[in-house]
């Protein structure tokens, strides 16, 4: 067991002279147990990374998760995103509690689901009308759907890097391409016939969207607006404006996938803060706080289709009681308590302060800031990486590892890439013990 006050008395050393570590006894058991009924012990392959062993949470509060060894930790990985205002949220926990009462699912609509759209329409000028689903993977398919059926075209034009979901049509190479090139399917079993729509573009390089788009049959054009899945990475400047006039021209629509960034820049995510839309907007993660809702974001006119049942959508799941209360509790507390500059002021003060640590040293820890509640460690040039083959170049994945490890070791857990998502429930208080954690981690380094 390690408690927050004693997070400098377990060092890495030490546990590498233990083995196991004593620190996750309980989740080694906890995966052990789990390993002989669930493939790999985990549910999502994202959590296979975790190490020494995947972590058995016990609960979160705030901005603290404990683990079933009792170690607290300072969480920044944030159930990879959603968790912008920390963990049960008490106005959230009391819009579900009460909504478990109602049950919930009745293979029909309910009464939160108006309210739910008319507060996000309410949030983003350029959504007029929405559907809900239940993960950002199904609502890029869907995005992609109708893109299909409103174009009359098949391809995908898409960027190495991003990510858009597991599912066949999108999953595919993400490494640096030269040239825009065909799509490489990602993962054994997967339909290279359902890949092979996809164009893939090295992100930030306008001419190979042009060329892409040259070659005709383009649907649609889709892309993190600023690419959080491969590093932190802006859009060039005038690089969004340029893909969509190029949309416009060829007559491709320009979906924008800010499942990560969507009320995490700020309340009107990236598109917001760039001022710049999209045709077609995602968003998922921050919005329910963990419950599953997703959302497809557009006109009027781009979702008749689907209105109209041409282009099908559906979902046994869809607009559960819960995830829609969980929804509307959440987009009520962002907008009521408007969280981000302070969340913003946190970011850049924990991404000062671990620039400034290993200043200190001969490590090149480098931190990648843009603004809002989301900052990338890695190791490599200090100035922000700008394209994914200057991230790759300036990326040292076995020593994020060991920084990752040793800040577990710590009671910090950023997310198993080194993205740190900050959320409304941090504090300075939590910001410094962070950063002493963070020396201690860069000092066993
Ligand atoms: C940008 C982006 N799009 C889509 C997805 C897929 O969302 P989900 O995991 O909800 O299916 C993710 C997941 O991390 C993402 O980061």
């Amino acid at each position: 067991m390690r408690s927050l006050a004693r997070v400098n008395t377990h060092t890495r050393k030490q546990t590498m002279t233990l083995a196991p570590s004593p620190l996750y006894t309980r989740s080694r058991a906890e995966h052990a147990r789990r390993k002989a009924v669930i493939a790999g012990g985990v549910n999502s392959n994202v959590r296979l990374a975790g190490t020494p062993v995947p972590l058995t949470i016990a609960r979160g509060s705030g901005a603290l998760l404990w683990d079933v060894d009792d170690n607290v930790y300072i969480d920044y990985a944030a159930g990879m995103g959603p968790m912008v205002l920390g963990h049960a949220h008490p106005e959230v926990t009391n819009a579900v509690q009460q909504s478990l009462a109602t049950g919930q699912l009745f293979a029909g609509q309910n009464q939160l689901e108006a309210e739910f759209a008319e507060t996000f329409v309410g949030v983003l000028p350029w959504v007029e009308s929405i559907r809900l689903g239940m993960s950002g993977t199904e609502m890029d398919l869907l995005a992609v759907r109708i893109s299909r059926a409103t174009t009359g075209r098949t391809k995908v034009v898409r960027f190495t890097g991003h990510y858009h979901g597991w599912l066949d049509p999108l999953f595919v190479n993400m490494g640096v391409t030269p040239e825009p090139m065909g799509a490489v399917p990602l993962t054994a079993g997967q339909s290279a016939a359902a890949a092979a729509d996809v164009i893939l573009c090295d992100w930030n390089n306008i001419e190979q969207v042009d060329r892409a788009l040259e070659s005709g049959d383009v649907a649609c054009v889709l892309m993190e607006p600023v690419m959080c899945n491969s590093g932190l990475i802006q859009p060039a400047p005038g690089y969004l404006e340029a893909v969509k006039k190029l949309c416009n021209q060829h007559g491709a629509l320009f979906i924008i996938d800010e499942v990560i960034t969507g009320f995490r820049l700020g309340l009107t995510g990236a598109q917001g803060a760039l001022g710049i839309h999209g045709d077609i907007s995602i968003y998922a993660k921050a919005i329910a706080s963990g419950f599953p809702l997703a959302v497809l974001g557009t006109t009027t006119d781009l979702l008749a289709s689907v209105g109209r049942g041409e282009v099908n959508h559906a979902g046994t799941y869809n607009t559960g009681v819960s995830s829609v209360a969980a929804g509307i509790a959440t987009l009520r507390v962002l907008i009521d308590s408007d969280p981000y500059p302070e969340m913003a002021r946190l970011t850049q003060r924990l991404a000062d302060g671990l620039r400034r640590l290993a200043s200190d040293t001969d490590i090149n820890l480098a931190v990648d800031y843009i603004g809002g509640s989301l900052c990338q460690t890695r190791f490599g040039k200090p100035d922000p990486v700008t394209s994914l083959a200057d991230h790759v170049a300036n990326s040292d994945p076995d020593l994020l590892g060991r920084f990752l490890e040793a800040l577990q070791d710590h009671g910090v857990r950023p997310t198993s890439r080194g993205l740190w998502f900050v959320s409304a429930a941090h504090d300075d208080a939590l910001i410094d013990k962070t950063l002493e954690a963070a020396g201690q981690a860069l000092a066993q380094l």
